[in-house]
C-alpha cells in the first residue's frame, strides 16, 4: 500500500515513524520549514513512547520548498492530511495529484471544516473523517516524541467511503500501533475530536503546562465547562453526541493518555507560530452566535489566546 503522510509536523511524524514499520506500506513524507528540511536530509528520530531512527531507505522524504516527486503523481492509495487546518486547501491540492484512480483522503488537522475543504477539492466520495488523539510534540527538528497512545478514529460523511474502503488502511494503522476505530458517524467522531481541542489546548497553552495538570480539578471544570459549551452548539447543529458523562469521562481519558505531551497550541505559542484558535473556540463562538447561544468561555478563551500571539 502507498501511503502519502502530507504536511509532517509532530503528528504527522509520529505516524511516518510507525507506519513505515508495516510491512508492505511504501511511505512518502512531505515536509517543510526546519523540520521538513531535517527529515529530508538527515532522516527522522522517534522517541517517547517507542524509540527508532527512520532513514532514507526506510521513506522517501519530500520538501515543499523543492515540490513533489512528479514519480509519484496518480500512484498513492491514501493521503493522510496531518498539517495545521489552515493548510488543509493546499494539503488537499497535493493529494488531489499524487492519488490514484482509487485513492482516498482523511485529515487528522484540529478543528472544524476541514473535511468540507477536502470534499471541494477532491470530491465527497474520496473523503474519510477522521481524528487522532496520540500525544506528538517536537524537541528538536528531526525528532518526534511520542508522548500519549492514543486513538485513530475513521468515519463516513454523507456521500463518503464506508468501512470496507477504509478496511486495508484499518488494518495497516492496526499494525502500526496507532489503535484505529471505526465511525459510522463521522461528523460526529470530528466534533468529539473538536470538543476535546477546545477543552484541552487553550487551557494548557495559556497556563503553559503539560495536559495531565488540567486534571487538576479546579482546572478540569474549567476546561469540561467549556467543552460543555461547544456541545450545546453541537446538539443544537443535530450533531449525535454522547450525554455529558461520556464527555466528561473521554476528556478525563485523553487528558490521562496525553498527561505528559506539550499540545499543540502550546507548541504553536512556543515556536511563535500562528495557533488554531479560529477553527476551534472561535468556530464554536461563531456557530454559538448563529444559534442564539452565548458561549462566554470560549470568547474568553479566544481573546487571551490571540493576546498571546503576536503576528
Ligand atoms: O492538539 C493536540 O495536542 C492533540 O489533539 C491532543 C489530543 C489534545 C493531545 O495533546
Amino acid at each position: 500500500m502507498r501511503i502519502a503522510i502530507l504536511g509532517s509536523g509532530s503528528l504527522g511524524s509520529l505516524y511516518a515513524a510507525l507506519l513505515s514499520q508495516v510491512d508492505g506500506v511504501e511511505l512518502l513524507v512531505h515536509g517543510r520549514g526546519s523540520h521538513g528540511a531535517h527529515m529530508a536530509a538527515n532522516g527522522l528520530q522517534l522517541a517517547g513512547l517507542e524509540s527508532f531512527f527512520l532513514s532514507h531507505n526506510d521513506v522517501f522524504f519530500s520538501l515543499e520548498a523543492v515540490g513533489i516527486p512528479p514519480h509519484s503523481l496518480g500512484t498513492i492509495d491514501f493521503a493522510l492530511l496531518t498539517g495545521k487546518a489552515g493548510q488543509t486547501p493546499h494539503l488537499a491540492g497535493l493529494a488531489h495529484q499524487l492519488l490514484n484512480d482509487q485513492g482516498m483522503v482523511l485529515c487528522l488537522s484540529n478543528g472544524l471544516g476541514h473535511a468540507e475543504q477536502c470534499i471541494e477539492i477532491l470530491g465527497p466520495q474520496r473523503v474519510f473523517a477522521a481524528t487522532s488523539t496520540h500525544g506528538a510534540w517536537r524537541p528538536s527538528a528531526g525528532c518526534v516524541h511520542w508522548a500519549g497512545k492514543g486513538q485513530t478514529v475513521l468515519g463516513s460523511l454523507p456521500g463518503g467511503p464506508g468501512e470496507l474502503e477504509a478496511k486495508l488502511l484499518l488494518d495497516v494503522l492496526s499494525a502500526a500501533g496507532l489503535e484505529p476505530a471505526w465511525s459510522s458517524d463521522g461528523l460526529a467522531a470530528l466534533w468529539k475530536k473538536v470538543l476535546l481541542n477546545i477543552a484541552i489546548n487553550p487551557i494548557a497553552a495559556l497556563a503553559g503546562v503539560e495536559n495531565g495538570v488540567l486534571l487538576r480539578p479546579d482546572l478540569f471544570s474549567a476546561a469540561f465547562s467549556t467543552m460543555l459549551e461547544g456541545a450545546t452548539v453541537a446538539r443544537m447543529e443535530r450533531v449525535a453526541l454522547p450525554d455529558d458523562a461520556e464527555l466528561e469521562q473521554q476528556l478525563r481519558q485523553v487528558l490521562t493518555a496525553t498527561s505528559t505531551n506539550i499540545c499543540s497550541m502550546l507548541q504553536d505559542i512556543r515556536a511563535g507560530r500562528k495557533t488554531e484558535i479560529s477553527v476551534l473556540n472561535q468556530a464554536i463562538v461563531v456557530r454559538g452566535e448563529r444559534a442564539g447561544i452565548a458561549t462566554p468561555l470560549n470568547q474568553m478563551l479566544v481573546a487571551m489566546v490571540n493576546a498571546l500571539h503576536v503576528e
